[in-house]
Protein backbone atom coordinates (compact mmCIF):
# COMPACT_ATOMS: atom_id res chain seq x y z
CA UNK A 1 0.00 0.00 0.00
CA UNK A 2 3.01 2.65 0.95
CA UNK A 3 4.64 1.69 -2.23
CA UNK A 4 1.37 2.52 -3.87
CA UNK A 5 0.90 5.98 -2.39
CA UNK A 6 4.79 6.56 -3.30
CA UNK A 7 4.29 5.58 -6.58
CA UNK A 8 0.74 7.69 -6.99
CA UNK A 9 2.32 10.40 -5.59
CA UNK A 10 5.31 10.58 -7.84
CA UNK A 11 2.82 10.40 -10.88
CA UNK A 12 0.70 13.81 -9.32
CA UNK A 13 4.63 15.65 -8.97
CA UNK A 14 5.11 14.60 -12.64
CA UNK A 15 1.23 15.87 -13.99
CA UNK A 16 2.25 19.30 -11.65
CA UNK A 17 5.33 19.50 -13.65
CA UNK A 18 3.97 18.95 -16.95
CA UNK A 19 1.28 22.10 -16.13
CA UNK A 20 -1.73 19.63 -14.30
CA UNK A 21 -3.03 21.67 -11.16
CA UNK A 22 -3.78 18.69 -8.75
CA UNK A 23 -4.96 19.70 -5.23
CA UNK A 24 -4.60 16.55 -2.76
CA UNK A 25 -7.65 16.43 -0.10
CA UNK A 26 -5.76 17.87 3.53
CA UNK A 27 -5.63 15.11 6.20
CA UNK A 28 -6.32 12.07 3.99
CA UNK A 29 -3.12 9.74 4.27
CA UNK A 30 -4.45 8.01 0.95
CA UNK A 31 -3.61 11.50 -1.58
CA UNK A 32 -7.03 11.07 -2.61
CA UNK A 33 -7.04 12.98 -5.85
CA UNK A 34 -10.39 15.69 -5.33
CA UNK A 35 -10.02 17.70 -7.83
CA UNK A 36 -8.12 18.52 -11.37
CA UNK A 37 -8.26 22.28 -13.35
CA UNK A 38 -8.20 19.68 -16.22
CA UNK A 39 -9.96 17.00 -14.49
CA UNK A 40 -6.49 14.19 -15.27
CA UNK A 41 -8.10 10.69 -15.23
CA UNK A 42 -4.75 9.24 -13.55
CA UNK A 43 -5.14 5.90 -12.80
CA UNK A 44 -2.14 4.36 -10.62
CA UNK A 45 -1.69 0.89 -13.26
CA UNK A 46 -0.97 3.12 -16.23
CA UNK A 47 2.69 2.24 -17.28
CA UNK A 48 4.78 5.94 -16.68
CA UNK A 49 6.60 5.36 -20.00
CA UNK A 50 4.89 8.22 -22.13
CA UNK A 51 5.06 10.60 -18.83
CA UNK A 52 8.86 9.79 -18.38
CA UNK A 53 9.66 10.89 -22.01
CA UNK A 54 7.49 13.52 -21.93
CA UNK A 55 8.89 14.89 -18.72
CA UNK A 56 12.24 14.13 -20.22
CA UNK A 57 11.58 16.43 -23.47
CA UNK A 58 9.89 19.31 -21.84
CA UNK A 59 13.23 19.66 -19.56
CA UNK A 60 15.08 19.36 -22.85
CA UNK A 61 12.20 22.73 -24.04
CA UNK A 62 12.81 24.50 -21.24
CA UNK A 63 16.75 25.16 -21.60
CA UNK A 64 16.37 24.79 -25.40
CA UNK A 65 18.34 28.24 -27.14
CA UNK A 66 18.27 26.71 -30.64
CA UNK A 67 16.27 29.67 -31.84
CA UNK A 68 16.85 33.53 -30.25
CA UNK A 69 13.22 33.04 -28.83
CA UNK A 70 14.71 31.22 -26.39
CA UNK A 71 15.99 33.89 -24.51
CA UNK A 72 13.19 36.49 -25.26
CA UNK A 73 10.62 33.83 -23.21
CA UNK A 74 9.59 34.12 -19.80
CA UNK A 75 8.60 30.74 -20.05
CA UNK A 76 8.70 28.01 -22.50
CA UNK A 77 5.18 26.39 -23.30
CA UNK A 78 5.78 22.72 -24.22
CA UNK A 79 1.93 21.56 -23.53
CA UNK A 80 -0.44 20.09 -21.41
CA UNK A 81 -2.84 17.21 -21.18
CA UNK A 82 -3.59 13.41 -21.36
CA UNK A 83 -0.33 11.42 -21.94
CA UNK A 84 -2.74 9.18 -23.63
CA UNK A 85 -4.98 11.57 -26.14
CA UNK A 86 -6.62 10.43 -28.44
CA UNK A 87 -6.66 14.81 -29.61
CA UNK A 88 -4.12 16.43 -30.04
CA UNK A 89 -4.70 20.32 -30.22
CA UNK A 90 -1.73 22.40 -32.39
CA UNK A 91 -1.47 26.06 -32.15
CA UNK A 92 1.04 28.56 -33.54
CA UNK A 93 2.66 29.71 -30.75
CA UNK A 94 2.32 31.45 -27.10
CA UNK A 95 0.80 34.70 -26.42
CA UNK A 96 1.54 36.69 -23.24
CA UNK A 97 -0.69 35.03 -20.63
CA UNK A 98 0.80 31.76 -21.68
CA UNK A 99 4.15 32.96 -21.79
CA UNK A 100 3.70 33.96 -18.33
CA UNK A 101 1.95 30.81 -17.24
CA UNK A 102 3.67 28.45 -19.35
CA UNK A 103 0.41 26.67 -20.16
CA UNK A 104 -0.65 26.50 -23.88
CA UNK A 105 -4.25 28.61 -24.29
CA UNK A 106 -4.87 29.73 -21.01
CA UNK A 107 -5.83 33.21 -22.21
CA UNK A 108 -9.15 34.45 -24.12
CA UNK A 109 -8.53 32.13 -26.69
CA UNK A 110 -7.99 28.72 -24.70
CA UNK A 111 -11.36 29.70 -22.54
CA UNK A 112 -13.37 29.96 -25.60
CA UNK A 113 -11.82 26.40 -27.11
CA UNK A 114 -12.31 25.52 -23.35
CA UNK A 115 -16.48 26.21 -23.36
CA UNK A 116 -16.63 25.23 -27.14
CA UNK A 117 -15.45 21.54 -26.54
CA UNK A 118 -17.34 21.27 -23.00
CA UNK A 119 -20.36 22.10 -24.93
CA UNK A 120 -19.60 18.25 -26.48
CA UNK A 121 -18.57 16.26 -23.51
CA UNK A 122 -14.88 17.28 -24.32
CA UNK A 123 -12.80 18.35 -21.30
CA UNK A 124 -9.20 19.60 -21.69
CA UNK A 125 -8.40 16.78 -19.16
CA UNK A 126 -8.85 14.62 -22.33
CA UNK A 127 -7.10 15.98 -24.95
CA UNK A 128 -3.49 17.27 -25.26
CA UNK A 129 -2.76 20.59 -26.19
CA UNK A 130 0.55 22.42 -27.38
CA UNK A 131 1.77 24.83 -29.98
CA UNK A 132 4.21 24.78 -32.79
CA UNK A 133 6.30 26.86 -31.38
CA UNK A 134 7.15 26.43 -27.65
CA UNK A 135 8.70 29.60 -27.20
CA UNK A 136 6.63 33.29 -27.62
CA UNK A 137 7.30 35.50 -30.32
CA UNK A 138 7.91 39.10 -29.23
CA UNK A 139 4.47 41.17 -29.52
CA UNK A 140 2.87 37.99 -31.18
CA UNK A 141 4.25 38.60 -34.53
CA UNK A 142 4.08 35.39 -37.00
CA UNK A 143 6.69 32.39 -36.40
CA UNK A 144 9.93 33.16 -38.88
CA UNK A 145 10.73 30.07 -40.60
CA UNK A 146 14.39 29.70 -38.88
CA UNK A 147 11.94 29.53 -35.30
CA UNK A 148 10.19 26.86 -36.68
CA UNK A 149 12.46 25.17 -38.49
CA UNK A 150 14.61 25.11 -34.71
CA UNK A 151 10.93 24.07 -33.22
CA UNK A 152 9.14 21.75 -34.94
CA UNK A 153 11.00 18.45 -34.44
CA UNK A 154 9.99 18.93 -30.99
CA UNK A 155 6.63 18.60 -31.84
CA UNK A 156 7.18 15.67 -34.05
CA UNK A 157 9.09 13.76 -30.78
CA UNK A 158 6.18 14.80 -28.70
CA UNK A 159 3.48 13.10 -31.52
CA UNK A 160 5.65 10.62 -31.59
CA UNK A 161 5.19 9.80 -27.54
CA UNK A 162 1.45 10.86 -27.39
CA UNK A 163 1.07 8.75 -30.47
CA UNK A 164 -2.80 10.44 -30.52
CA UNK A 165 -5.48 9.10 -33.25
CA UNK A 166 -6.25 12.84 -34.62
CA UNK A 167 -4.78 16.38 -34.46
CA UNK A 168 -6.88 19.66 -34.75
CA UNK A 169 -4.99 22.75 -36.34
CA UNK A 170 -5.59 25.86 -34.79
CA UNK A 171 -5.85 28.39 -37.32
CA UNK A 172 -4.43 29.96 -40.71
CA UNK A 173 -0.81 30.35 -39.38
CA UNK A 174 -1.04 26.85 -37.69
CA UNK A 175 -2.18 24.66 -40.39
CA UNK A 176 -0.11 26.15 -42.71
CA UNK A 177 2.86 25.43 -41.52
CA UNK A 178 1.68 22.14 -40.79
CA UNK A 179 0.71 21.39 -44.01
CA UNK A 180 3.72 23.76 -46.11
CA UNK A 181 1.47 25.27 -48.38
CA UNK A 182 -0.27 28.56 -48.27
CA UNK A 183 -4.39 27.83 -47.26
CA UNK A 184 -7.24 30.15 -47.36
CA UNK A 185 -8.81 29.09 -44.03
CA UNK A 186 -12.40 29.68 -45.06
CA UNK A 187 -12.23 27.19 -47.50
CA UNK A 188 -10.02 24.00 -45.72
CA UNK A 189 -11.99 24.50 -42.26
CA UNK A 190 -14.07 21.82 -41.32
CA UNK A 191 -11.91 19.56 -43.13
CA UNK A 192 -9.65 16.55 -42.81
CA UNK A 193 -5.65 16.31 -44.20
CA UNK A 194 -2.53 14.25 -42.62
CA UNK A 195 0.51 15.40 -40.98
CA UNK A 196 3.10 12.89 -40.95
CA UNK A 197 0.01 10.45 -41.30
CA UNK A 198 -2.09 11.50 -38.37
CA UNK A 199 -5.79 12.83 -39.58
CA UNK A 200 -5.27 16.62 -39.21
CA UNK A 201 -8.70 18.60 -39.03
CA UNK A 202 -8.28 22.29 -39.38
CA UNK A 203 -10.11 24.35 -37.70
CA UNK A 204 -10.69 28.49 -37.17
CA UNK A 205 -8.46 29.89 -34.41
CA UNK A 206 -10.45 30.99 -31.46
CA UNK A 207 -8.32 34.12 -31.14
CA UNK A 208 -9.14 34.77 -34.85
CA UNK A 209 -13.34 34.47 -33.70
CA UNK A 210 -12.81 36.82 -30.88
CA UNK A 211 -11.26 39.52 -33.10
CA UNK A 212 -14.12 38.74 -35.63
CA UNK A 213 -17.19 38.02 -33.49
CA UNK A 214 -18.81 37.40 -37.36
CA UNK A 215 -17.26 34.28 -37.72
CA UNK A 216 -18.06 32.59 -34.26
CA UNK A 217 -20.71 30.11 -35.62
CA UNK A 218 -18.15 28.97 -37.99
CA UNK A 219 -15.38 28.18 -35.17
CA UNK A 220 -19.00 26.04 -32.91
CA UNK A 221 -19.50 24.21 -36.50
CA UNK A 222 -15.69 23.31 -36.91
CA UNK A 223 -15.51 22.24 -32.97
CA UNK A 224 -19.01 20.53 -33.25
CA UNK A 225 -17.37 18.70 -36.48
CA UNK A 226 -14.53 18.09 -34.60
CA UNK A 227 -15.84 16.59 -31.85
CA UNK A 228 -18.30 14.36 -33.53
CA UNK A 229 -15.32 12.51 -35.22
CA UNK A 230 -13.77 12.09 -31.95
CA UNK A 231 -16.61 10.69 -30.20
CA UNK A 232 -16.64 8.21 -33.34
CA UNK A 233 -12.79 7.48 -33.05
CA UNK A 234 -13.60 3.55 -31.98
CA UNK A 235 -15.41 2.54 -34.80
CA UNK A 236 -14.03 4.80 -37.66
CA UNK A 237 -11.09 7.11 -38.28
CA UNK A 238 -11.68 10.59 -40.11
CA UNK A 239 -10.66 9.98 -44.05
CA UNK A 240 -8.18 12.71 -45.20
CA UNK A 241 -9.13 14.73 -48.19
CA UNK A 242 -5.68 14.33 -50.31
CA UNK A 243 -4.85 16.86 -52.57
FE1 LIG B 1 13.93 26.25 -28.73
FE2 LIG B 1 11.56 26.27 -29.90
FE3 LIG B 1 12.04 27.98 -27.96
FE4 LIG B 1 13.23 28.31 -30.31
S1 LIG B 1 11.02 28.44 -29.91
S2 LIG B 1 14.23 28.42 -28.29
S3 LIG B 1 13.55 26.17 -30.94
S4 LIG B 1 11.97 25.75 -27.76
N1 LIG C 1 -2.75 31.10 -29.45
C1 LIG C 1 -2.00 30.04 -29.82
O1 LIG C 1 -1.84 29.73 -30.99
N2 LIG C 1 -1.46 29.31 -28.84
C2 LIG C 1 -1.63 29.56 -27.53
O2 LIG C 1 -1.11 28.83 -26.70
C3 LIG C 1 -2.43 30.67 -27.19
C4 LIG C 1 -2.98 31.42 -28.17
Amino acid sequence: MDNLITHIRRRLQTLQELGFQIWLSAGSDKSAIVGSSFSAEISASQPDDKLTRLQALSKEVAVCRKCPLGSLRKNPVFGVGNPDADLVFIGEAPGAREDETGLPFVGAAGELLTRELAKHGISRGEVYICNILKCRPPNNRDPLPQEIAACEPYLLTQLDILRPKMLCGLGRFAVMTLLRRPISIMKVRGTWRLYHNIPLFISLHPAAVLHQPQNRGYFEADIARLAAAYHRRQESLPQPTME
